[in-house]
């Protein structure tokens, strides 16, 4: 074994396949060209391992746009015109490798971008679709091929709608274009679910807080047996600390030394009998 390992490891070609082996191999070479042929897609510049990485991944976070169809009409009378657009396959009638073509009232399709020459790029909340080679103008543009531009918009709330023509630019002497535009949810940038330090900070709070409240209730209640406000943690002392809150304030925020409400007292104590709790507490034993 071990002597027959040691060749291998110069630059010698690698020693020829069984037959059964390449046979299975051309057969899946064969198997995957025919099935490539049977369904067009889209095409990016370039053979297929020369292709733009972004442009591929692009194109694989639309797949589920793949199967979708798109069609709007715009114009009146003699200029009336249906447009029919489809993410990587063929849209229309013809089997001319369409992805938009533009139908007229007479039914006469005349094909605005193909699939083959699709070029694909993004933003945070948008992606913008274009297919080149389409029919040749006529008379504008510098008889160029037709392009078809189509923006996607990030929408959440639809898998793919609101397509629609823009304008049409063929007033140049070249790179014309017919724009598009439509919504996706593929086009949004992924929701951001991460929570800021300063939110989780306060959650936390919020939940230390209600925990001892309700505990702290619960302990007083049914425990040490309190009753009414008693029933509130520790109630004395935040009863203290607001007395003292309040008196803190009193002596910062007031301009007006408080004399009215003391002569009130003063003199309104034994008439108004107020503060029986207070009188009561004399009475009790301690
Ligand atoms: C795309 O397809 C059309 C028609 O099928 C063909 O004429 C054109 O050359 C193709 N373009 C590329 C870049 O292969
Ligand atoms: C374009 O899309 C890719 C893949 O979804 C994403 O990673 C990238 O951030 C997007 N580009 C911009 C500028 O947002």
């Amino acid at each position: 074994m071990v002597p027959s390992r040691i060749p291998l490891r110069g630059n010698r070609p690698p020693p020829p396949l069984p037959p059964p082996l390449l046979l299975l191999l051309l057969l899946a070479v064969a198997v995957r060209d025919s099935w490539q042929a049977g369904e067009k897609t889209c095409d990016l510049l370039g053979e297929r391992d020369r292709e733009s990485e972004k442009e591929r991944a692009l194109l694989e976070k639309l797949a589920p746009l793949y199967d979708l169809s798109f069609e709007s009409s715009v114009g009146q009378d003699s200029e009336a015109y249906t447009y029919k657009f489809r993410v990587c396959r063929e849209a229309g009638n013809s089997t001319s490798g369409a992805g938009l073509v533009q139908i007229d009232k007479k039914q006469k399709e005349t094909v605005v971008g193909r699939i083959n020459e699709t070029h694909i790029f993004n933003g945070s909340d948008w992606i913008i679709l274009s297919y080149k080679g389409g029919d040749m103008y006529d008379r504008h543009c510098g008889r160029e091929k037709r392009r078809a531009i189509v923006m996607i918009s990030c929408n959440r709330h639809m898998l793919g709608g609101n397509f629609a023509p823009v304008s049409e630019e063929r007033g140049k002497v070249n790179e014309c274009f017919y724009l598009f535009e439509m919504d996706s949810s593929l086009a949004c940038p992924p929701e951001d679910t991460h929570l800021s330090v300063g939110s989780v900070l306060l959650i936390t709070f919020a939940s230390l807080v209600a925990v001892y409240v309700i505990g702290g209730f619960l302990y007083q209640r049914l425990v040490v047996g309190a009753k009414g406000l008693e029933q509130f943690p520790h109630f004395a002392f935040w009863q203290d600390l607001g007395n003292l809150v309040a008196d803190g304030c009193d002596f910062v925020c007031r301009s007006k030394p408080r004399s009215g409400p003391a002569a009130y007292r003063g003199v309104g104590d034994e008439q108004l009998g107020e503060e029986p709790e207070e009188r009561d507490d004399h009475l009790l034993p301690m």
